[in-house]
């Protein structure tokens, strides 16, 4: 789950008004929700801040997808409720969902609950918590939240667009069918116009997301078809979209990914985000993937015909019940076969309510950690070899901002990699939010460094 905070703007806030804080754990979908959310508080006079202390409602958007996530959800709410003691305290997001009504009883400073799918009604749950009353409202509404969220307010040059939302796959690990409910697609129209909205601000790079992004489908309307009404918004120069899942990869998707002479869409960039969680049919079987790791890498072989240098990153589950030393094997195979520009790796963590957490053969911590640290070794060799191949090549990089170094500005290489370069006599400030040519000069681990040309 590639993380990147689409720079929404915290204004300094207007005098008289309230004082709106809100941390978001987890997928881009809860950045993005985040952000919808700082937004939808707006008219209700409550204004985005970057500290807590002071704060009058703290929203704790939260992730269930691992036992981690909870654990920081409740360290969190401790810090909190000490830092901005008058605030109202709300639990929003995929654990607010899941635990409901019982995050009260473990923490009775908490005064309102709501899902990933309720957003929308904060407003009236906080006018019930102001009358002194708990509030909990975690129904499905299925795109309500959408209808009623307004127009995104100020972003930086890239920005997150949720496009579908849920799952109906029942991987036997995962929490998401449950927290975030079945598949559902937003009208394409309704996303062409939050896009159009979002270049009418500046916004030059679209990522579409969704938990099953690629099994999109509005009206006939697939995901392949949806990059190319994206990409033809006047003033978006990039499309990206995240999370594909190996099932849901059709033709016509691979073929976007084609140099423009060969009908692809030159909007899309060459990265693409498919988690494949094991190197072994067998726990993929018992993972309930429905795929196997032939076809997965088929797909992958598919994309590279038509885009060799594409950029592939992924997922990896390591320590599933059952998972032996030969089945972990196939894993690192696998993960070295691909050579991922980057990948997400976890230990498997039990999630109370989902078939795996009832499996016999449970794998200790210790060999958990051990096999984590094993694959990330691969993992990283990949990265850096990825990142090597770009030294001495001119690249178009979104520019982002100041980077940490002095003199230097921060940005986006078509394949996603971050890219650092001082840019000579030109204006940083005119340069933010432009797609700039940077000459590479080195790379490290997992980022670039350059020169303006
Ligand atoms: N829909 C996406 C992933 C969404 S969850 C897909 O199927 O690819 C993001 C990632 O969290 C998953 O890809 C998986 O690698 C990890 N994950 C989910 N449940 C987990 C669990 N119980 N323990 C460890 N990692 C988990
Ligand atoms: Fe979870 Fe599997 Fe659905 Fe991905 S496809 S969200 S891992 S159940
Ligand atoms: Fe976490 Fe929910 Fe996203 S469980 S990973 S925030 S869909």
């Amino acid at each position: 789950m590639p993380i990147r905070i689409a720079d929404a703007v915290t204004e300094a806030a207007p005098q008289g008004a309230k004082r709106l804080f809100v941390k978001s754990y987890g997928c881009q979908m809860n950045v993005y929700d985040g952000i919808r959310l700082a937004d939808l508080m707006k008219p209700h006079g409550y204004a985005l801040v970057e500290e807590v202390e002071g704060a009058d409602l703290v929203v704790l958007n939260t992730c269930h997808i691992r036992e981690k996530a909870d654990d920081k959800l409740f360290s969190d709410l401790g810090r909190f409720k000490k830092a901005a003691p008058q605030a109202i305290l709300a639990v929003g997001g995929c654990t607010g969902q899941a635990l409901g009504a019982k995050i009260f009883q473990q923490e009775s400073a908490v005064k309102i609950v709501f899902g990933p799918q309720t957003i929308q009604r904060l407003p009236t749950l906080l006018e019930k918590a102001l009358r002194g009353q708990r509030a909990i409202d975690t129904d499905f509404p299925e795109l309500e939240k959408f209808d009623r969220l307004p127009t995104p307010g100020a972003y930086g040059a890239s920005a997150f667009v949720t496009i579908q939302e849920g799952c109906d796959k029942f991987c036997t690990y995962c929490v998401v069918p449950y927290t975030r409910g079945a598949e559902i697609s937003r009208p394409h129209g309704d996303i062409v116009a939050e896009v159009q909205a979002l270049a009418a601000q500046g916004v030059k790079e679209i990522t579409l997301l969704g938990q099953n992004v690629n099994a999109y489908q509005h009206e006939g309307v697939g995901l392949a078809t949806l990059c190319q009404l994206v990409g033809a918004v006047p003033g978006i120069a990039r499309v990206r979209f995240t999370t594909s899942h190996p099932n849901n990869t059709t033709p016509d998707l691979i073929a976007a990914f084609a140099p423009v002479e060969q009908g692809g869409n030159p909007k899309l960039m060459p990265y693409f985000h498919l988690p494949v969680q094991a190197g072994s049919d067998t726990v993929l079987a018992r993972m309930n993937r429905n795929h196997t790791v032939a076809s997965y890498l088929e797909t992958i072989a598919a994309v590279r015909a038509v885009r060799p240098d594409v950029a592939i990153s992924g997922d990896f589950i390591v320590g599933f019940p059952g998972e032996t030393e030969e089945e972990f094997q196939q894993t690192l195979a696998v993960a070295a076969h691909v050579g991922y520009v980057g990948a997400y790796s976890f230990a498997y963590s039990p999630r109370p309510g989902t078939p795996a957490a009832e499996l016999p053969d449970q794998v200790d911590e210790v060999t958990k950690k051990t096999r984590l640290a094993a694959l990330q070794a691969v993992l990283d060799a990949g990265t850096a070899a990825f990142c090597e191949r770009f030294v001495g090549q001119t690249l178009e990089v979104l520019v982002e901002g100041p980077a940490k170094d002095a003199g230097q500005l921060r940005g986006r290489s078509p394949h996603n990699l971050p890219v650092n370069f001082t840019y000579g006599a030109a204006d940083p400030v005119a340069l933010v939010g432009q797609l700039v040519p940077v000459t590479i000069r080195r790379s490290t681990q997992r980022s670039l460094v350059g020169k303006m040309e």
